[in-house]
């Protein structure tokens, strides 16, 4: 299979890129991409992908939170089962790689296979929330497969007062099977290639890399709540500005940033109300994410970002609103996976490279359950989350030359396999 297995993998990764190209005209917005929960341009993607899975095989059926579920069956029935995935939701005007390479790219593996039955089966999975977007609490699609998409996450609700449960009943689907959409005892492993979205791997000269650990994430909102008045008449002494103590805030956070080493801040969305030219904002809520590969360091910048909040609004003399939207702790990957995807880099002729995501991904839920990697590929000039966002077509290869070596190493060795059925 291994000679094979290069010639195919140049075919393989031009439909790869087309066909994410084509995903990324399926979006909620004509002039960019944008593909948030369950939305209406999901439903063109699921039956896009479903289309791609049928020519290779495999069945489609979409579980009750909306992940689309490719299944490639094994040679027998009661066969152990891989999991390939990553999501389709994207952030306004995304890239056209973010979430969708990976599952496009498990497509292209059980293509690579030529209708080859293994002794276990392959289920490509495109989750249907990540990043958090319309419910402001990310990896929706892939708690329903960890087990922890709980009563209270499905009734978070969207700005227009929709839930999460709601909005799974309005696209035909019914919350109440949730629990039908966790993965079994037959599942030995989960693999989620991704692009590495920013600059590493680029710097080094490396087509892809091997995710050791994904760093913590915490994600809060700050309400800054003072007085709206007119901005001609009132004198600047006796001002409640709701918008410049946010904005004395968001300059503390990315100063404490700056000097807290591996400490990433960032305040990327501010409404102020009544944003008006002519009116002191009376209200400013902003958003927080801030990561940390040490779960203590990242939890200690948390609580000095509210006790300088605090401070602020007490000197101004305004209140002051906070919730925690997610606290992520670091996950490490699985060691024992992650030998076997060394190994499949090595046939592939590639120097195993090793390093941390600084990016959350469905990875750090799934690995609560079951063994999981991933594989980044690079990201030339490291941009993500932007139009610019690009992957090169000999790494697409390469990826799919690993993954297909991945295959052929549990195939001949069951080793791995079995590790999970005795753990
Ligand atoms: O925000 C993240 O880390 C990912 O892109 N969802
Ligand atoms: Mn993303
Ligand atoms: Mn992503």
């Amino acid at each position: 299979m291994a000679d094979g297995i290069t010639h195919d993998s140049e075919i393989l990764a031009r439909e790869v890129v087309a066909r994410c190209q084509t995903l990324s005209r399926l979006s909620e917005d004509r002039e960019s991409i944008c593909r948030t929960f369950l939305s209406p341009p999901m439903r063109d993607v699921h039956r896009e992908i479903s289309g791609w899975a049928a020519a290779c095989g495999a069945t489609s059926t979409l579980d009750a939170a909306g992940n689309i579920r490719l299944l490639y069956p094994a040679l027998d029935s009661d066969a152990p089962r891989f999991l390939i995935g990553s999501h389709l939701d994207t952030v306004p005007n995304a890239g056209a790689y973010d979430g969708v390479l990976g599952v496009v790219l498990g497509i292209a593996l059980l293509s690579g296979l030529r209708g080859r039955r293994l002794p276990f089966a392959i289920e490509v999975i495109g989750f249907s929330e990540e990043e958090g977007i319309r419910f402001r609490r990310p990896f929706i699609g892939s708690r329903a497969l960890a087990g922890t998409l709980d009563d209270k996450l499905l009734g978070e609700q969207d700005s227009a007062g929709i839930s999460i449960r709601q909005a799974i009943q309005n696209y035909g689907l019914h919350a109440d099977e949730i629990a039908d959409a966790a993965i079994g005892e037959d599942v030995f492993g989960f693999l989620e290639f991704h692009i590495e979205q920013g600059p590493v791997l680029d710097k080094v000269g490396q087509p892809l890399g091997i995710v050791e650990s994904i760093v913590g994430q915490s994600r809060l909102e700050f309400t800054f709540v003072g007085q709206s008045n007119h901005a001609g008449t009132t004198p600047m002494e006796s001002r409640y500005d709701a918008l410049a103590a946010a904005a004395e805030w968001i300059v503390a956070v990315e100063q404490k940033a700056v000097r807290t080493s591996g400490l990433v801040a960032t305040v990327g969305a501010i409404l102020a109300k009544p944003c008006a030219t002519n009116v002191i904002a009376g209200e400013t809520r902003v958003s927080l994410d801030l990561r940390h590969r040490d779960d203590e360091t990242r939890k200690s910048a948390v609580e000095y970002f509210i006790q300088r909040a605090e401070d602020i609004i007490t000197r101004r003399g305004l209140k002051l609103i906070w919730c925690v939207g997610l606290d992520q702790p670091a996950v490490l990957m699985s060691l024992s996976l992650l030998h076997e995807v060394e190994q499949a880099f090595r046939k592939a002729d590639l120097t195993p490279f090793r390093m941390a995501s600084g990016a959350g991904h469905d990875a750090m839920i799934l690995a609560e359950k079951v063994p999981s990697a991933m594989i980044f590929l690079r990201t030339p000039g490291g941009i993500s989350h932007d139009p610019a966002e690009t992957v090169e077509l000999g790494d697409v290869a390469k990826a799919i030359e690993c993954g297909l070596h991945l295959l052929e190493r549990f195939t001949s060795s069951s080793e791995f396999m079995g590790k999970r059925k005795n753990a």
